[in-house]
């Protein structure tokens, strides 16, 4: 039923909350290698697709595919296989106050995997400076840092176990407009040089300009659009313009 080809696929999903229907039958595919962006008005449904991915929510009926497994079909054993293979930065993802930034990236490692300390803090130095932050960092704690800074931390606990797939909810919602490009900038460079799968949730225009490949538009419970920014521009949907235009 899934096409082998794409990573991430939703088949004719609908999600409904109580009398509220959100998605009513969306479906699209997200490809190996490409950042993919979630796009819509507030409300729309992008965080709950994020959700429905990493498998914190159920959709009312349709069929979702990730790294070619059927959510809702799998065992325990299964689950937990699939759940190693991603990270995530949530819109809100708060890192612990009470642990420096060496303990915050270090928490999964030291959760799933039997690796002795002294690994696990090489394995954290390392994801530290991969996402562009100096050494000494590692002992800062969460109210000593920037929220740029924040918001790279909190991506290199993301990518602490060498995920395939990374997820990022509004990743530069609060920062700056040079933190944020920044950011998008560090997002390509990890793409290209570990080989990731993204899916982004954002509105930020300038990074849907800079750093999607593909994406969707939700709009009316529904995909209004599947694609690049350049097959997008050429369909002069008044709808599309009014979401650019709004999103300025
Ligand atoms: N767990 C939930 N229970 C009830 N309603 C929810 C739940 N999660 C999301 N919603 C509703 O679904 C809609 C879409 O939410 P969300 O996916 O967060 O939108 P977006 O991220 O596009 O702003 C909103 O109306 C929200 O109130
Ligand atoms: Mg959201």
């Amino acid at each position: 039923m899934f096409d082998k080809s794409s990573l991430i696929e939703f088949n004719d999903v609908i999600t409904q909350f109580g009398p509220n229907r959100v998605h009513d039958g969306v479906s699209f595919k997200i490809n190996q290698g490409e950042i993919f962006g979630l796009l819509g008005g507030s409300g729309a449904g992008k965080s709950t697709l994020l959700r429905q991915m990493i498998m914190l929510q159920t959709p009312t009926s349709g069929h979702i595919s990730v790294l070619g497994q059927t959510l809702g079909t799998l065992s325990p054993s299964e689950i937990e296989a699939l759940q190693l293979q991603w990270g995530v930065l949530f819109q809100f993802g708060a890192l612990f106050s009470s642990l420096n930034v060496l303990e915050n990236v270090s928490v999964t490692l030291k959760e799933y995997t039997k690796l002795p300390t002294e690994i696990i803090e090489d394995i954290a130095h390392t994801k530290i400076k991969m996402v562009g932050l100096p050494p000494h960092a590692a002992w800062l704690y969460p109210s000593e840092l920037s929220g740029g800074m924040k918001k790279r931390v909190g991506l290199a606990r993301a990518l602490a176990m060498d995920p395939k797939l990374l997820f990022l909810d509004e990743p530069t919602s609060g920062l700056d407009p040079a933190s944020a490009r920044a950011f998008d900038h560090l997002i390509i460079e990890l793409k290209y040089m570990l080989n990731l799968t993204i899916v982004m949730v954002t509105h930020d225009l300038e990074s849907i300009e800079y750093a999607l490949d593909r994406f969707i538009i939700l709009h009316n419970k529904k995909v209004l659009i599947e694609g690049t920014m350049d097959e997008v521009k050429q369909l002069h949907n008044p709808v599309l313009d009014n979401f650019f235009i709004t999103n300025k």
